[in-house]
């Protein structure tokens, strides 16, 4: 029988690269939240789902973000960009909940347009989510839930982006997320023609 850290390296160590939502909330007192989950994908393209999963902690608590969209049903999925990782990572300390990662990080809080959690100015990509639904795995520790987020309105830095919507990835310089302190970037590409 594998244990729970052991499942959860031999996932986490196959299932690579993994894109990393930067994700911004707010509690329902008002206290802004920002952390990165890389278990995270596109659910629908029509309507514009985007799915990120909030893992259980060790002591059965829930993680803040999770919290905070049940609360109030709304986040903000930001693109991480390799110069700004290093403040990505300092936002992933387990902070109590009136600690706004906003200000640990030095990341600069940008006024969203339709939800209250504030975009992360940095963020070449910067998507506003209303909670569609919150579907629980499992509540035991490692277990998580995952949030699924319509897309309402999404912001582009001019230069990242053409006219034809091609997202420029030399511009974007996305990070990926490997196993244990490991990421990585997206320089060495290819192309293959679908048959
Ligand atoms: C790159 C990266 C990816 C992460 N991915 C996840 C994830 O997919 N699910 C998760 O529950 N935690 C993930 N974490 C850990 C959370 O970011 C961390 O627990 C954070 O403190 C949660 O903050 P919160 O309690 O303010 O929501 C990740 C951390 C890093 C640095």
């Amino acid at each position: 029988m594998l244990t729970p850290p052991e499942l959860y390296k031999l996932l986490a160590g196959s299932v690579l690269p993994r894109p990393i939502a930067f994700v911004s909330t707010v509690s329902a007192d008002g206290v802004p939240n920002l952390s990165p989950f890389s278990f995270f994908t596109i659910a629908s393209s029509d309507p514009p789902v985007l799915v990120v999963q909030n893992s259980v902690r060790g002591n059965r608590t829930r993680k803040d973000t999770i919290g905070n969209v049940e609360a109030t049903g709304e986040f903000v999925v930001n693109i991480v960009s390799e110069d700004f990782v290093g403040a990505m990572n300092q936002t992933a300390g387990e902070y109590p909940p009136d600690v706004d990662e906003f200000v640990v990080s030095g990341l600069t809080p940008v006024a969203s347009e339709l939800v209250k959690p504030p975009r992360v100015g940095e963020a070449r990509v910067q998507m506003e989510c209303r909670l569609l639904q919150i579907v629980t795995v499992s509540d035991k520790p490692m277990g998580g839930s995952l949030m699924l987020g319509q897309v309402v309105r999404f912001h582009l830095h001019d230069d990242v982006v053409d006219a034809g919507l091609h997202i420029n990835l030399d511009v974007l310089r996305p990070v990926g997320r490997l196993s244990g302190t490991g990421y990585c970037r997206v320089t060495d590409r290819f192309d293959l023609k679908r048959p």
